[in-house]
């Protein structure tokens, strides 16, 4: 472990269940997911930052982390094969499975919070997770790596939307800048390579009016 996740560890004195617990809370029933919706184009326009990082995925069997209310699924499900979407909170679940009860190939289910359930070892192509992780804390982020790790088959790939926040360790919503979690590039990097993940690129990214505050990382699971 580096000096700079130790630290981390010891300023946040909470057991992962508690730190994923209050992470979790400001999401319920939240205005967030009406007014993210206007604000999708970010992540799917060809000219923007995420979707050139999206199409480097094989997408045969690709699975979302956290899908909120699943703006995302209604783009990723058309280029999928199959797509699985997790999410933590039941009714977040429950109303992808009613938006989404159009689509054939997508499956629903209910995570606790630091790995993906009921999923089998060397299943999924690839696994993407937009403006989510970046609230996550170094734990969080760490146990999702080493399950990315499991569930990647070889040469599957990941692409996740994180943190690269570290001026604080604040939990609380709304003491961060945009709630961001703990994390560096430099940190998610280490995170990825002691869980056997090639981190194929990395680009730190403005967010929100904040300069650098988050980071695109394409991570691949060796053959
Ligand atoms: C800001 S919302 C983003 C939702 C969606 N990705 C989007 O862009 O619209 C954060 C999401 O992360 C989920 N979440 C929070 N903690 C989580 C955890 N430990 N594991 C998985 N999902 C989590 C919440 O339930 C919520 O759906």
């Amino acid at each position: 472990m580096s000096n700079e996740l130790t630290d981390t560890k010891f300023v946040i004195d909470r057991t992962i269940e508690e730190q994923v617990d209050i992470i979790r809370k400001p999401w319920e029933n939240s205005p967030y997911y009406d007014s993210a919706e206007k604000w999708t184009f970010i992540f799917w326009d060809q000219d923007r930052k995420f979707k050139p990082y999206f199409d480097m995925l094989d997408t045969t069997a690709m699975l979302e982390l956290s899908c909120g209310h699943g703006r995302h699924a209604e783009h990723s499900a058309k280029l999928a094969g199959k797509l699985t979407l997790v999410d933590i909170i039941p009714e977040n679940v429950d109303f992808c499975r009613e938006r989404l009860k159009g689509f054939d190939n997508i499956s629903f289910e209910l995570g606790k919070g630091t790995s993906f359930p009921n999923t089998a070892d060397e299943s999924l192509t690839a696994i993407y997770c937009y403006d989510a992780m970046v609230h996550f804390l170094p734990d969080i982020v760490e146990a999702y790596l080493k399950d990315t790790a499991r569930v990647l088959k070889p040469g599957g790939r990941a692409l996740y939307h994180h943190s690269n926040y570290s001026a604080s360790n604040r939990l609380i919503k709304g003491g961060t800048p945009g709630a961001r979690g703990y994390m560096t590039k430099d940190l998610f990097r280490e995170l990825a390579t002691s869980a056997k993940l090639n981190v194929l690129k990395q680009e730190i990214i403005d967010w929100g009016g904040h300069q650098d505050l988050d980071c695109i990382s394409l991570l691949e699971k060796p053959c």
